[in-house]
Formats: structure tokens, sequence, C-alpha cells
């Protein structure tokens, strides 16, 4: 791309591939990959206050509370490496954090808002293949990106693990979720011109490939 100054939104139902091209994005851009999801993971691991009370409603598919999430992104995005830009994935996620983005944008350039179309059906298989690296957090599919030695990360050795929410009733919660409070985001920046619509089949490459297209004919 043109400039590196970018400030992009990662749209789409869980199991989408928001993270995954989140950080193909950081690689070819250069800027951070904020993803909410993980942030309140890490804070479930050290056990925090905040960790505790979200681990509640994570496991239940539900969402964390706006202002909290909007304190956190706002907290985040003030970092010096947010600097010349960054990729928001997991965040926002409903029309009051959407708002609330919009006051904290400062000079940033404007916000491009990228939808990843993935059919239900497709997500749903991709969430209950999906497993992640307790240290360095690399995601494999079982079937299609198996890891080459079971239960254990090709980068960096640790862990495997399937999140809580990625068990069969947690995904059905979190669809349910995001149909009610985050498909409106797709008026919401559709109406401000904000939009690409990137179909989410096929592999991570080829909806890279799609992604880039699309931001590449906004510049
Ligand atoms: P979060 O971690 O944000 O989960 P999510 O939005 O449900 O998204 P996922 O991480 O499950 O999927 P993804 O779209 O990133 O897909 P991925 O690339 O991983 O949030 C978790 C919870 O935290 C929420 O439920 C909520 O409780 C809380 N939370 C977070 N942010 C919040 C906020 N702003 N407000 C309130 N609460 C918040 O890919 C999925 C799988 O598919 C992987 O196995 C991957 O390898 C595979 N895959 C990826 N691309 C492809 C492809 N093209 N083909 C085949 N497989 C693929």
């Amino acid at each position: 791309m043109g400039s590196n100054r970018s400030h992009l939104v990662l749209l789409g139902p869980p199991g989408a591939g928001k993270g995954t091209q989140a950080g193909l994005l950081r690689k070819e851009l250069g800027i951070p990959h904020i993803s909410t999801g993980d942030i309140l993971r890490d804070e479930v691991q050290r056990g925090s206050e905040l960790g505790i009370k979200a681990k509640q409603l994570m496991d239940r598919g539900q969402l964390v509370p706006d202002d909290v999430m909007v304190g956190i992104v706002r907290e985040r995005i003030a970092a010096p490496d947010c600097k010349e830009g960054f990729i928001l994935d997991g965040f926002p996620r409903s029309l009051p954090q959407a708002v609330g983005l919009e006051k904290l944008d400062g000079d940033l350039p404007p916000l491009v808002a990228v939808s990843l179309d993935v059919p239900l059906d497709e997500v749903v298989h991709r969430l209950g293949q999906r497993r992640t690296c307790r240290g360095c957090k690399t995601m494999y599919h079982l079937t299609l990106n198996p890891p080459e030695t079971e239960g254990v990360c090709d980068r960096c050795g640790g862990d495997l693990y399937q999140r809580e929410d990625d068990k069969k009733d947690v995904i059905q919660a979190r669809l349910k979720v995001y149909q009610r409070e985050t498909e409106p985001l797709l008026g919401f920046y559709r109406e401000r011109g904000a939009l690409v619509e990137v179909d989410g089949t096929g592999s991570a490459a080829e909806v890279f490939r799609r992604v880039l297209a699309g931001l590449e004919a906004r510049a």
C-alpha cells in the first residue's frame, strides 16, 4: 500500500479469520495488531480483577461491557507504537463501541472497516478445529493447518489448547451475540462509506489477496 498510515477495523463473525488476516496485515503494513480478545485472555491468564470478571462472560460467549472495552482500547491506542496506525481485531463489537471509537480517533487517517464474509456453517467448523498456542498464540486448524507434533506449537514448542469458548454450545451463543450486537456495524460503516467487503472463504492467502486488493481500490 502507498502509505503505512492505516487505521483498520476487522469485522466478521467469530472464526471469520479476523485474527489470521490481522496478523498478515501487521507484517505487510508494519503497524500493531490489537486483538481485544487476546488482551482479555492475557488478563484472564494473569488472574487480574478484570480477567476474573471477563472470564465469566467470555466462557458464556457474552460481551464484556462497552465502557470497559472502550477504556482498554483508549489506553492501548495511546501507546507510541500506534502513532502510524493500527489494526483492530474484535473491536468495535457493538454500536456504542463504534461510537466510542469515533471519539478516540484523534488525528488518525479515516478508519477503514474490512468485513470478512464467511457462511456460518464454515465458521462453526473452523472454530471447532482451532487450537491455539498458550505461549506465542499461533493458531492451528486441526485438518487444514495441523501442527507437526500433536498438541505442540511448531513455532515455540508451547502447549496447544482449545479455547473454552470454542466448545459447541458456546460457539452458538457467540454467533447469536454477533448477529444481535456486531452485525449492525456493517450498516454503520457502510453509511459512512468506510466499509470494504471481502469474501472470507478459501485459503488464508487467497483471502489476504482480496483484503489487500480491497484496500488498494480505496487508496
Ligand atoms: P475474540 O477473541 O475477539 O473472538 P472472536 O471475535 O469470536 O473471533 P475469533 O478469535 O474466534 O475468530 P477470528 O475471526 O479472529 O478467526 P481466526 O483468525 O482466529 O473474542 C473472544 C471473547 O472476548 C468474546 O466472545 C467476548 O466475550 C470478549 N471480547 C473480545 N473483544 C470484545 C469487545 N470488543 N467487546 C466485548 N467483549 C469482547 O480463525 C479461526 C480459525 O479458522 C483458526 O483455526 C484459523 O487457523 C482458521 N482460519 C482462519 N482463516 C482461515 C481460512 N481462510 N480458511 C480456513 N481456516 C481459516
